[in-house]
């Protein structure tokens, strides 16, 4: 059965977010495919310390709710992400989250190993949440993160869903294209 992981990366429970994503999920409709929720806001996650403990291993040294999630991403064929924007990048709680994935970086790149079996890509996507409107840059800095996160973990950036103006806590639920788009976006998600 094939496994996508819909990651909820804002610490608002139930904002534009979370919305979106839930729309997504709706969207994913074969029934053959298996989607496992992580919460980020739910997890105790220490932030990455440079302790250098994955250069010699591969894995993550510290003891916390991260390594439930690292047998999670390995095993995905699809992985997608939902965040808010806070001060042009992802929240905190989110970017402790990705930079524990530093592990995996090790685990490739000093190691030599692959992330996993059979060298198999997955496939990734993002949809970010911002409350401003149209005409700044607002995504940028927070899609080179995303992307940075799925090129570790072997996992394709197959598309986004980039949502300005969404500055009340469910005004995502008032914007039937955007929840249409989500649902769409999840129905098309391929892996
Ligand atoms: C700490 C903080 C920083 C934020 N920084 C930005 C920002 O740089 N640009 C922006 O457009 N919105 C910013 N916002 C607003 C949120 O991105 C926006 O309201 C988003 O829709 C919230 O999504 P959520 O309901 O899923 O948490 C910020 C909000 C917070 C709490």
């Amino acid at each position: 059965m094939e496994k996508v992981i819909a990651i909820f990366g804002s610490p608002r429970k139930e904002g534009n977010s979370d919305i979106l994503l839930n729309e997504f999920i709706r969207g994913i409709t074969k029934s053959d495919i298996k989607i496992e929720s992580v919460v980020v806001r739910d997890l105790q996650i220490a932030p990455c310390n440079s302790c250098g403990g994955c250069w010699e291993s591969g894995i993550c040294v510290i003891d916390d709710d991260m390594q439930k999630i690292y047998p999670l991403l390995v095993e995905a064929d699809g992985i997608v992400i939902s965040s808010p924007i806070y001060f042009m990048g992802v929240p905190a709680q989110l970017k402790a989250f990705i930079d524990r994935c530093q592990s995996f970086w090790a685990k490739k790149y000093i190691l030599n190993l692959p992330i996993r079996e059979g060298a198999r890509i997955s496939n990734g996507f993002f949809i970010a949440t911002a409350a401003r409107d149209k005409g700044v840059d607002l995504f940028s800095g927070a899609v080179k993160t995303v992307k940075a996160f799925f090129h570790v973990l072997d996992t394709k950036y197959t598309g986004d869903m980039l949502c300005s103006g969404l500055e009340g806590k469910t005004d995502a639920a008032d914007k039937q294209a955007l929840l249409k788009q989500a649902y769409n976006e999840g129905k098309s998600f391929g892996i």
